[in-house]
């Protein structure tokens, strides 16, 4: 089925000489965070606020009301998501780390712990920042980046069962669980590995979250592969799963359809109190959060289409097939292929590369040098541990990069542009050269790092 969706309005895409990205690359300090996008042909950095919005989304938009308090935008909005969540609490914040900050302030004391399938890199960095400690408990298939287990996302339950009865049980704070598992391989979480973490939690006593960036993702993926689903709706699905948990934080930016948007949805009174205080002082009055009137409306109207089978089924066949066209060339990806982005095998492309030379950080750069292209590094370079002299002394599990897939943005060329990329890339790996770290910042090192070629 060709995408359920034709363009009208278009955004012209640059194209730089060699000599032209080559000297981009080097004034960015290695870093593609540092890039313009003007210097950027296909932008696979991330999926998040990069999507296109709809007509109907446009048409929404202008009839924003920007009144500060009370606006019909947000009761709109609201009533979208109470319907869509079933939570009694709801209050929108600008982007998803805005409710990871107020959350995690309101709910967790230093020294506790806050347990998760992974968290993502800004989650993890809130956790932290409050004092608490964030700990990873992915479930062992996820381990084997080759496996097709349909559900590696999921959290080990033996580990979180041993966690809770054990030593560390009276200092966990929160159970997180990620739907889907950006951190690894944007594989999905089980229906039936929610309802174990919900039973636990509700044991041992410990409130339990969603990040649910991707809940519509991960509904589409649990129809598809979880028996007893095959009938369901997507938001059939998402819904049941905002209900096994206690609350939710939400980045809009993703399943929004929207450049910009957050929630936070909570069934406790008390912890509301709390969270509303606190986004009063800091985001905005409980009705608009920090998002314009406009905002809300376009994301009450793409909290629909995302979770239009349709929709979801044309956007994971994107996904598979680019997956299958690198797979094709020889590039190894991250299986079953998930839906928001593809992750490419970097350690098992260039294994002339030591981790300490950043394998994932040196295909990422050769794919921008030789296409323009955009992507981010999951390996050593943001997850490993480096000494004082920012040397690597721990390296990451795996050495991944994500090709992140904006929605309803790009079309089957630009991705077998990227594929023609990789392959050219693939025919000759060893003239690919590592990297050494010039500076990087104690926190989020990723996102600020300079680097040099080695
Ligand atoms: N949780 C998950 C699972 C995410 O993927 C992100 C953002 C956030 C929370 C934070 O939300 O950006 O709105 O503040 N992920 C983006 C990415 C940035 O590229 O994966 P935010």
């Amino acid at each position: 089925m060709p995408p359920p969706y034709r363009i009208r309005v278009v955004e012209p895409i640059p194209f730089l000489s060699a000599e032209q990205r080559r000297q981009a690359l080097a004034e960015a300090g290695y870093n593609p965070f540092n890039l313009r996008s003007d210097q950027i042909t296909v932008d696979l950095l991330s999926d998040s606020g990069t999507g296109a919005t709809s007509i109907a989304q446009e048409a929404a938009a202008a009839l924003g009301d920007e009144s500060y308090a009370g606006a019909r935008s947000w009761f709109r909005f609201r009533d979208e998501v109470a319907d869509l969540t079933g939570y009694p609490h709801l209050l929108p914040v600008h982007q998803g780390r805005a409710g990871e900050r107020i959350l995690f302030s309101s709910l967790l004391k230093p020294g506790q712990l806050c347990l998760s399938n992974t968290h993502f890199d800004t989650t993890h960095a809130n956790v932290e920042i409050v004092g608490a400690q964030a700990r990873d408990l992915p479930c062992p298939e996820a381990a084997d980046l080759d496996s097709t287990e349909p559900f590696k996302g999921n959290i080990d339950l033996v580990a979180l069962e041993r966690t809770l009865a054990g030593p560390d049980g009276p200092r966990v704070g929160l159970v997180l669980m990620t739907i889907t598992n950006n951190g690894l391989g944007a594989q999905p979480v089980s229906m039936a590995n929610l309802e174990a973490v919900q039973a636990l939690c509700g044991r041992f006593g410990v409130p339990f979250f969603l990040d649910a960036a991707r809940f519509a993702e991960n509904a589409w993926l649990v129809a598809q592969r979880e028996p007893g689903y095959a009938g369901w709706t997507p938001r059939q699905i998402a819904s049941k799963a905002f209900q096994l948990a206690d609350g939710c934080l939400i980045s809009l930016k993703k399943d929004g359809l929207t450049p910009i948007g957050g929630l936070l949805g909570l069934r406790d009174d008390d912890l509301f109190a709390r969270c509303e205080a606190n986004l009063i002082a800091t985001e905005g009055f409980s009705t608009y959060g920090g998002l314009a009137g406009r905002d809300l409306e376009r994301l009450a109207q793409g909290l629909r289409e995302v979770v239009d089978p349709v929709y979801l089924a044309a956007r994971a066949g994107q996904t598979a097939r680019f997956a299958g066209m690198l797979n094709d060339v020889g590039v190894a990806t991250v299986q079953p292929a998930g839906i928001h982005a593809v992750y490419l095998n970097a350690g098992r492309l260039l294994p002339h590369l030591s981790p300490a030379e950043f394998p994932g950080h040196s295909l990422g750069c050769q794919m921008y040098l030789d296409g323009g292209i955009r992507s981010a590094e999951l390996g050593s370079l943001y997850l490993g541990t480096l000494d004082e002299h920012n040397r690597l002394v721990g390296p990451a599990p795996f050495e991944l990069v994500r090709l992140a897939i904006p929605r309803r943005v790009y079309t089957e060329e630009h991705f077998a542009y990227v594929a023609d990329v990789l392959a050219e890339i693939a025919k000759e790996p060893e003239r690919i050269r590592g990297y050494r770290i010039v500076a990087a910042p104690p926190l989020l090192r990723h996102f600020k790092v300079r680097l040099a070629p080695l």
